[in-house]
């Protein structure tokens, strides 16, 4: 709906992997939650003007940045002006830290958008797919499903999203690198090394079958079975080189701590780590505070 200043808002959720990142790209399936924290993005007439101060970003849709390419494919595939609006983004999420924080801007200002031209969910879709592949060339569109819905589902790029029943909600740990990441160029290397080592394929493989236990977990309500996956899926994802010391770091952490099961989440190579602690949760945080990581929690199947 339209303010009285013209101004039309958006709201995209940031996302976690629970398991099945990069396998997702094969074609595999995985399972993910739109988070709480999230972008709100306000449009208002103007002049093309794209800035998110918690970012530090000042742009110009159209111009040579990545969100300013991005924003310009987006009003493109919605047939809107860029040039005649302006794009304030207010955000929750940390860039490039493994939560989606593109695929929630795409989605935030594709709904805000919508909210000016009636374009529909489906439009929205496509736009914020168009935008999440300049930033990441080949997305698997894993990360704008998650943004665009806010809660736990399957994901594969066969079948798209299915929301996913949970019997309770799950609270996560969400531990910060600090590490920024280049989704792109991770998901690059993941397939170079498929491509020459037949084995690291299997792996991938293995990740999907992970995901897929990981839906039965989910199903019965097994915490305890779903952090074990974890755990497994963070030795896959090291295997095919997209962990780091730090990520490394933060899960060891978490699981000394107490918690039932850890791993990177997203892409890796920097972002964050993901880790179900169960009544240890404020210990996991209190002991990566303790060693300067950032962390906090969130709930998923919180509606
Ligand atoms: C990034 O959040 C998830 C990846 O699987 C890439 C993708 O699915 O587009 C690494």
């Amino acid at each position: 709906m339209m303010d009285s200043a013209g101004s039309t808002t958006g709201f995209g959720h940031g996302k976690v992997i629970l398991l099945g990142e990069h396998a997702v790209v094969f074609g595999q399936p995985a399972v993910a939650a739109g988070i709480r924290a999230g972008v709100r993005a306000h449009v208002s007439p103007g002049s093309g003007g794209l800035s998110a101060p918690a970012w530090g970003l000042e742009a110009q849709v159209g111009d040579d940045s990545l969100p300013g390419q991005a924003v310009q494919r987006l009003l493109e595939r919605l047939n809107a002006d860029g040039n005649s609006l302006d794009f304030w983004l207010e955000s929750e999420v940390p860039a490039r830290a493994g939560l989606g924080s593109s695929a929630a801007m795409a989605v935030a200002i594709a709904r805000a958008v919508a909210a000016r031209t009636g374009a529909g969910e489906a439009d929205v879709a496509a736009a914020s797919g168009a935008a999440e592949s300049v930033f990441h060339r080949t997305p698997s569109g894993i990360d704008a499903a998650a943004a665009s819905r806010g809660r736990l589902g399957k994901f594969d790029k066969q079948d798209g999203w299915q929301d996913l029943p949970l019997k309770t909600p799950i609270e996560l740990c969400i531990g910060l690198s600090g590490q920024s990441h280049d989704t792109g160029a991770l998901v690059a290397g993941v397939a170079d090394l498929c491509a020459n080592t037949p084995v690291a394929r299997r792996l991938i493989d293995t990740m999907g079958e992970l995901a897929r236990a990981g839906m039965d977990a989910l199903a019965a309500g097994d915490i305890t079975a779903l952090a074990r996956l974890f755990n497994m899926a963070h030795g896959l994802l090291s295997g095919v080189g997209v962990s780091t010391p730090v990520l490394d770091d933060l899960v060891h952490i978490a699981r000394a701590a107490g918690a039932l099961g850890a791993k990177l989440t997203g892409a890796g190579g920097g972002g964050a780590v993901i880790a179900l602690a169960a009544e240890h949760g404020d210990e996991v945080l209190r002991r990566w505070r303790a060693k300067g990581y950032y962390g906090f929690t969130t709930t998923i199947g919180h509606d």
